[in-house]
């Protein structure tokens, strides 16, 4: 029986891809109000604004590749099951091979019906379709006639993967954090459903403020610091 490791990622993963992150300077925050490209509010205001943001998102990952620390998270499958429960909605994780991925805020390739999704129907994802890189515009209606949006999940709505992450993280031997400022919740919260005796590693370059002590921080980029937790677990 393999022992299970919880990869907990952020946008930090994908910064040696090339995809900038949310909070660093020059951030995607610095040039975008979330609230405006990135909420339900934003959406009902203007669903125009929105769509162009993500078909933005979408059409950079085109013209990116998984880096090392992709890889190297992919090759963990090898010896142990690997759970990877992500804030970001590139596709890198699942290009580089990691085959178990949980998108806790959704995936730019994938948009779904407005009116689906959402508490009245449990957040079913039956009407979610992967569009690749391709950009969808107001006036792109879904079979049941619903205006398409982004398959993400904005600020100010529910975040519906939570509890299942929750459960992966409870049951993980090993819980790695790479690549997040931890800032955003529910997720920033999700490691300390680590088990007690579960040791939890943080990869980032940056100081994360972790009222944590039980966390081993490796203070370096993820390329780096994933050919250093991989020589730990040898
Ligand atoms: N390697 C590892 N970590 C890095 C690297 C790198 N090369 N470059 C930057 N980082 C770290 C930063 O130090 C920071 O801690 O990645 C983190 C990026 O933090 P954010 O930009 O806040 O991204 P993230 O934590 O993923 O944001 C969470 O916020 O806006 C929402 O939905 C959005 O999923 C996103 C969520």
């Amino acid at each position: 029986m393999k022992k299970r490791i919880a990869v907990l990622t952020g946008a930090g993963v994908s910064a040696e891809s090339g995809l900038g992150t949310y909070r660093d300077n020059g951030g995607l925050w610095d040039n975008y109000d979330p609230m405006v490209v990135a909420s339900a509010e934003g959406w009902a205001r203007d669903p125009g604004l929105v769509l162009d943001f993500y078909n933005m998102q979408r059409a950079k990952l085109r013209d990116v590749r998984p880096n090392e620390a992709h890889r190297l998270i992919a090759s963990l499958e090898k010896d142990y099951t690997v759970d990877v429960i992500t804030q970001n909605v590139d596709n890198l994780h699942e290009r580089a091979g990691s085959t178990h991925v949980v998108h806790l805020h959704g995936e730019a390739t994938k948009i779904r019906p407005e009116n689906t999704c959402n508490d009245a129907d449990g957040y079913s994802e039956k009407y979610v379709v992967d569009v690749g890189y391709e950009a969808v515009r107001l006036g792109d209606k879904a079979p049941n006639g619903a205006q398409y949006r982004p398959h993400i999940v904005f600020f100010g709505e529910a975040v519906p993967k939570i509890e299942r992450a929750a459960d992966l993280v409870g049951q993980a031997d090993i819980v790695l954090i790479v690549g997040t400022s931890l800032q955003v919740y529910p997720a920033a919260g999700l490691y300390r459903y680590a088990r007690m005796e579960a040791p939890v590693y943080l990869i980032d370059p940056a100081d994360v403020k972790l009222y944590d002590s039980r966390v081993h921080h490796i203070r370096k980029v993820a390329t780096e610091g994933m050919k250093e937790f991989v020589g730990m677990l040898k």
